[in-house]
Parts: structure tokens; C-alpha cells; sequence
């Protein structure tokens, strides 16, 4: 996920292509970068960091102009770096881009083979290339974008300028968003509202598959093959803080239902559904080292680590490897046995964790492999590991960790699915039926999501004054029950346990009373029977029962007071699914007590202390 901003018109752009970029860093803050014409040439300047790097640099480099473009980027291909930064210039070109182009290797093999000078490792400045050597044929700017557009697959929201053509850009859209904003005799576009809303409430919502030639005074939409679209002007009425959260009340709510294009970004290129095969380039393992794996760790802290608890499960069940749980905080200092053979899974949302970080080295000093799935590319961790394997869910800027986690689900699933295909352990047609599952699951979450955030908010209202709630799941489910209970806790404040069902009858079911509300994880997996009489259990001894449950399963209907409703799917997706009302409700809660669900108390986003 990355800020993209242009504009042409009859001011000086770069102030405004600054305060557009402003309002879109909550997209990405690695780097930045300005291109604007001077009337005679390109000018391009890029930084580092943040914004405020870019100002100082232009401080000192004054970017004079009328017709210009800025991004600011959250890295997908290529490490945070000048080189790396928006927007990538050849030839008479220069392009910022958010997405993810799936097909780029390929296309880089043929324009270095063609004699292209490609310099950063981005996606990006392929596009860039392939315009650059249509527009060399004599095309006009849109249609060398549109050539080149041709070429490409993935998803892309990009904005193309050229030195020879002084008073367009030309804007392009495919599974990434785009608005263009209408002025006065000059115009604007952006990744998203809150960059226009300073100079403008009128927009036009592109769609996939649009194109657009931008003046100052016209807009002319067409499809990618040319024809002639007509899309309708919308008027605005939200304040700019409301909708650089897209209208959502709090980040978080935003990301928890981001959670579908999260996971989709994160499957992106790396589901061959052609072929049912997960393509693993970056993983980095041979065929012979997966055979050679003798055992898997999985180490991290917190959310990550109840993924974590996922992947153990996938590992064992898909892949048929030894696989232990590691809680990164105590994983160094016990001096566990590890070595050559062994390989460690380190998950780290913000890839900085320290104590992810220092499990991550001292199982490397040991001789052991380490491969990293986390959501910033250059991050620590991933620069210690032998290979990365990075999730694609945008920057999260929530402290409760929502669409990381369903992303990191995502990456384990495929890392197991990749080794299970390679170490003979799964047949091709499970191995291809997987994949079709995973494809199908965003969809799903869609599904729940709409279809539960009412009957959430309403139990949230109803339980909002309870002290204690406590989770129950098994399998695949307990470390959601562990996710929900941490949610709740660290955002509404409210004391919240979550259990492994079968090990209520061992101690913790003397704390149920009528007052306490037990969320129940009990959809129509293998471990619905014995969950199911566990919910008894608790029911028996007069606790509120809430289900999360697989549809039309009359049964736990008719033994709780409440069920939540997710669609029926194999085991592996449930956890993906059965999460999603958990999140809503740890937020209703916390925001019918009007705790700062963003920042709360107590918490920062990235703990780089042991
Ligand atoms: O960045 P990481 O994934 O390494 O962070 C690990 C934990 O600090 C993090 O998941 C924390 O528990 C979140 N606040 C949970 O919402």
C-alpha cells in the first residue's frame, strides 16, 4: 500500500503534492519523492524516511512548477531506499505506482535483454521502461501507457508523466484505488480522498480497468482498450480527518475491515492456480533443504504469536514436520537445542520486535535457518533472515494488530501448503484444493464482516458492563480464542481470558457464574463434538453462552443465547473467518467505553525493549 498524489493546473504543485502526501502517510512511510515539470524538464527529487525528509531535501532543491506527481511509499519490492523511492524515471517518463505487479521478473528479464538500464529492484520502474519504449515509437503519452499497461499484470492505481508532453498526466487503475479531484481550471488525483479534500470535495471514483488523460481542464475516462467511459462526480461532505480513516471512526475499525484486500495482496502472484502450485521464490529453500528439515520453530510475541499457534498446526497437519511454539521472549534465554536442520519461522508484524529480533539471531548464531514473515520489507528481522517472506496488508497503524494477523495466517498457510508440495507430504489434488480455498477466503471474509457487524455491536452493547468474558476454542480455534481475549483486554481494559476448551474442567471452570459471558469458537470442524460439550459445560453452570458457529447449525442454536454465523468452509480457513467477530467485538466494547482504541493505554505499536 502506497500514497500516490498528482496534479496539473495553473499554481505551483509541489506545496500541494506535499500536503497530499501528508494526508496519505498513514499508506506508507518508508520513503518519498516529487517529479514535477519545470517547463523544460523533469525534476525529481526523493528521500528516505518520512515526509519531513523529502521537505528538507526540497528545501534545499526548490521544485518549480504547474504539472507534477508525489508518492509515498510502503515497500513491496526492493528494501526502503533513494534508489527505490517514487517516482522511477526512464527516458522521458516518470511514473509512481501503488500496487503489486505480479509479473515483473519476466518483463525485467526482456528490457534488460532489450537494453534497458533498469537501476532500483522495484516493480515499478518496469512499468516506467515499457512506457519509456512505446512513447520511443512515437506513441502519445496515453497511448504508450496503454501499450505498456497491456504487458502488465496485477494490480496497479498508477500516474504517468512525460517531458514532452507538458500539460497532462495519465492515470490508470486495476485493483489498487484511484479518485481523480475536479477544480478550477486544474485538477488533481490521489490514492485515496483525504489528499484532494484540502482543494476540492468533487471527485471521480475510477474503477478497475479505467484509464484517464488528466488537463487542467478536462478529464477524459476510457477503458484501457480506448472506448469512452462516463463516470458520475460525487460530492464529498466528510472532514479530512474523517476520511483519511475512509469514514471509519478508528484506524482500527478501517483495517479490520481492510482484512479482505489485505489478504489478497498477501496471495497476490504467489497462487498458481493454473498450475495448484504456491510459487516460493522468495522463500529460498531448495528442494533438498526442505527434505533435510528437521524440525520447525515458530517464534514470536503477541499476536504474532497466536498466528504463530496457526502455523504450528499447518506445519504438522499440511506439512508433516515436528513443529514447536516459541515465545520469542523466552525462547534465547532457555538455550534450546537447535542447529543445523532446523527452521525457524520468525513472525514480527513490524518486523523490529527485540525479542523476535534476538530469537531470530541467536537461532541463526546456532547454525539454524531462519526465514521471516512480517509486514515491512527492510524491517530488522528480515534483514537478518536467510529469506523473507513478507505480508501485504499496508502499513498498520491501529496498536491492536488486526489485518497483520489474518495476513500472517495467509503467509503460513502458503509456506506450509509450499513445503507440504515439496517434501511429498501432500498430493497434487489437495495440494490444488487448498490453494482453491485460500483464493476463495477473502471473499468469505467479506461475507462476515458484513454479515455480523450488527448482531456484534449489539452484544457488545449488551455485555459491555461485564468484568470478566472468557474464550473457548480447540485446534485451529484456540489461538483465536487467545487472540480475542487479547484484544479485548488491551484495547476496552476489561480482564479477559482466553482457554483451550477441553482444559476448562481442569481448574478455570470455577470461575463461571451467570454473570460471565463465554465466547464459544465451535464451528463444523473436527473438533465440533467435544467443543460442543464443553459449551455445555459451561452453559450448565450458568454462563451466557455466545457461539461462533458454523450457518444452520441448529444444534448450538438451540443451546446458546446468541450465535454468530460464519460459512461453512475447511478447517484450515476457519481461523480466518471465526476472528473476525472477535475483532468487532473487542472494538465495540472499547468504544462504547470510550477508551483511546487507537493508542491504548499503556501499549506502543512496535516494543523494541526485552
Ligand atoms: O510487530 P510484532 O508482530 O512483532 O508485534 C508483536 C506484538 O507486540 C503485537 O502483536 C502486540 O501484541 C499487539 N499489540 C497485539 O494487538
Amino acid at each position: 500500500m502506497c500514497g500516490i498524489v498528482g496534479y496539473v493546473g495553473k499554481q505551483s504543485c509541489a506545496p500541494i503534492l506535499i500536503d497530499g502526501l501528508r494526508r496519505l502517510e498513514y499508506r506508507g512511510y518508508d520513503s518519498a519523492g516529487l517529479a514535477v515539470h519545470d517547463g523544460t524538464s523533469l525534476k525529481v527529487v526523493r528521500a528516505v524516511g518520512k515526509l519531513r525528509n523529502l521537505e528538507s531535501e526540497i528545501s534545499q532543491r526548490p521544485l518549480a512548477g504547474s504539472l507534477g506527481i508525489g508518492h509515498t511509499r510502503w515497500a513491496t519490492h526492493g528494501r526502503p531506499s533513494e534508489i527505490n523511492a517514487h517516482p522511477h524515471v526512464a527516458g522521458k517518463i516518470a511514473v509512481i505506482h501503488n500496487g503489486i505487479i505480479e509479473n515483473y521478473l519476466k518483463l525485467r528479464a526482456r528490457l534488460v535483454a532489450s537494453g534497458a538500464r533498469i537501476v532500483s529492484d522495484t516493480d515499478t520502474e518496469i512499468i516506467a521502461h515499457l512506457i519509456d519504449q512505446h512513447a520511443r515509437r512515437g506513441l502519445a503519452l496515453e497511448d504508450a501507457v496503454r501499450a505498456a499497461l497491456k504487458e502488465v499484470e496485477g494490480a496497479y492505481a498508477i500516474v504517468v508523466i512525460s517531458e514532452t508532453e507538458t500539460d497532462k498526466m495519465v492515470v490508470a487503475k486495476n485493483a489498487s484505488p484511484l479518485v481523480i479531484g475536479l477544480g478550477d481550471n486544474e485538477n488533481f488525483c490521489a490514492s485515496d480522498i483525504p489528499a484532494l479534500l484540502q482543494h476540492t470535495n468533487r471527485v471521480i471514483i475510477l474503477e478497475d480497468g479505467d484509464m484517464a488523460v488528466v488537463t487542467a481542464s478536462r478529464v477524459a475516462i476510457t477503458t484501457l482498450e480506448g472506448k469512452a467511459i462516463d463516470r458520475h462526480t460525487k460530492a464529498i461532505s466528510w472532514s479530512p480527518v474523517m476520511a483519511e480513516k475512509a469514514g471509519y471512526k478508528h484506524f482500527m475499525l478501517k483495517e479490520i475491515f481492510e482484512q479482505p484486500r489485505a489478504i489478497e495482496d498477501t496471495l497476490r502472484g504467489r497462487l498458481d492456480r493454473e498450475h495448484g502450485e504456491i510459487s516460493g521464490e522468495e522463500i529460498g529453500l531448495s528442494k533438498q533443504e526442505i527434505q533435510d528439515i528437521q524440525r520447525i520453530y515458530l517464534v514470536a510475541c503477541g499476536t504474532s504469536y497466536y498466528a504463530a499457534m496457526t502455523g504450528q498446526y499447518y506445519f504438522e497437519r499440511l506439512a508433516r514436520i515436528r513443529s514447536n511454539l516459541e515465545l520469542a521472549s523466552e525462547f534465547r534465554g532457555r538455550d534450546p537445542v537447535i542447529g543445523e536442520g532446523d527452521l525457524v519461522v520468525a513472525i514480527s508484524q513490524s518486523g523490529e520486535t527485540l525479542d523476535t529480533l534476538m530469537a531470530a539471531k541467536a537461532a541463526k548464531e546456532k547454525g539454524a535457518k531462519v526465514i521471516s514473515i512480517s509486514n515491512v520489507i527492510g524491517s530488522a528481522i528480515p534483514r537478518i533472515s536467510d529469506a523473507s517472506f513478507y505480508t501485504h496488508a499496508g502499513p498498520e497503524i491501529g496498536v491492536a494488530s488486526t489485518k497483520c494477523f489474518t495476513a500472517q495466517l495467509s503467509a503460513l498457510l502458503m509456506l506450509s501448503i509450499y513445503i507440504a508440495s515439496h517434501n511429498g507430504a501432500l498430493e497434487a489434488k489437495r495440494v490444488k484444493s487448498l490453494i482453491e480455498g485460500l483464493a476463495r477466503v477473502p471473499q468469505q471474509m467479506r461475507e462476515v464482516l458484513q454479515g455480523t457487524r450488527q448482531l456484534v455491536v449489539n452484544l457488545a452493547k449488551r455485555y459491555v458492563e461485564a468484568k470478566d468474558v472468557l474464550f473457548l476454542g480447540r485446534g485451529l480455534n484456540l489461538p483465536v480464542a487467545l487472540e480475542g481475549a487479547l484484544k479485548l483486554k488491551e484495547i476496552s481494559y476489561v480482564h479477559a481470558e482466553g482457554y483451550a476448551a477441553g482444559e476448562m474442567k481442569h481448574g478455570p471452570i470455577a470461575l463461571i457464574d451467570a454473570n460471565l459471558p463465554v465466547i464459544v469458537l465451535v464451528p463444523d470442524d473436527d473438533c465440533r463434538e467435544r467443543t460442543k460439550s464443553n459449551l455445555q459445560e459451561a452453559k450448565a453452570r450458568g454462563a451466557k453462552i455466545i457461539a461462533v458457529a458454523t450457518e444452520g447449525d441448529e444444534e448450538i442454536h438451540g443451546m446458546s443465547d446468541e450465535v454468530v454465523e460464519i460459512p461453512r468452509t475447511d478447517n484450515e480457513f476457519i481461523p480466518f473467518l471465526t476472528v473476525l467477530p472477535l475483532q468487532l467485538y473487542a472494538y465495540y466494547v472499547a468504544d462504547f467505553k470510550g477508551t483511546d482504541v487507537d493508542q491504548p493505554r499503556n501499549l506502543a505499536k512496535t516494543v523494541t525493549v526485552e
